[in-house]
C-alpha cells in the first residue's frame, strides 16, 4: 500500500490527549479515527470499567491485543490506544507491523490535573488517585520512550500539536514499508 496510507497508532498515558488530537490529525488527513476503548466498548456492549469489574485486567488486554491485530482497517486509520495497551510484552512490536506510532506525552504534574475528576478509569478508582498515577507512569515511563517520537501535549495550543504530529507521520509514512 503506498506509504501515505499507513495507519497512525497514537499511544502514551492517560491524559495525554490522544483522542482530542488523534480526532484532529484523522480530520487533516481524511482517515478513520478511532479509539480503541471505545471501539471495544461497542463490540462488548459494555463499559472499559464493567469489563475490568467482571472480567479482569488480562481479559481486557487480550480485547486490545486482538483489536489491534484484527479489529480494524489496515490503512488510512488514526487509532488513539489505551494507555496501557502498549504495556504487555509485544504489543509494541504488534503495533510497529500494523503503522506508524506516535508517542504523546505529558508532564505527570499535567496528567494528574487532566485525570483528577474524571471517572470512567478502573485504574484510577482508589483512594488514593494521586499516588495510584504517580506509581503507574513511573512504572510505565521506560515503555512509551521506546515506542516512538514523543510528542509533548503540555503547554501547547491544540492547533501546534496536530501540526507537529502531522509532520513528525508524514516524514516516518515516507519511509515506512507498510
Ligand atoms: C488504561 C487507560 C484507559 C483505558 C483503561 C486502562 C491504562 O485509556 O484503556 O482504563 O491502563 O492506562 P485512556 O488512556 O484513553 O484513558
Amino acid at each position: 500500500m503506498p506509504p501515505a496510507d499507513t495507519n497512525l497508532y497514537l499511544v502514551g498515558f492517560m491524559g495525554t490527549g490522544k483522542s482530542t488530537i488523534g480526532r484532529q490529525v484523522a480530520k487533516q488527513l481524511g482517515f478513520a479515527f478511532l479509539d480503541s476503548d471505545h471501539e471495544i466498548e461497542q463490540a462488548q456492549g459494555r463499559a472499559v470499567a464493567r469489563i475490568f469489574a467482571e472480567d479482569g485486567e488480562a481479559r481486557f488486554r487480550e480485547m486490545e491485543r486482538a483489536y489491534i491485530e484484527t479489529g480494524h482497517p489496515d490503512q488510512k486509520c488514526v487509532v488513539a490506544c489505551g494507555g496501557g495497551l502498549v504495556v504487555p510484552p509485544g504489543r509494541l512490536e504488534l503495533l510497529r507491523s500494523r503503522g506508524i506510532i506516535i508517542c504523546l506525552h505529558a508532564p505527570i504534574e499535567t496528567i494528574i490535573q487532566r485525570t483528577m475528576h474524571a471517572s470512567h478509569r478502573p485504574l484510577l478508582e482508589v483512594a488514593e488517585r494521586e499516588s495510584r498515577l504517580r506509581e503507574l507512569f513511573a512504572q510505565r515511563e521506560e515503555i512509551y520512550r521506546r515506542t516512538g517520537t514523543m510528542v509533548l501535549t503540555d503547554g501547547r495550543p491544540l492547533r501546534e500539536i496536530v501540526t507537529h504530529v502531522l509532520r513528525v507521520y508524514r516524514q516516518e509514512a515516507a519511509h515506512s514499508k507498510k
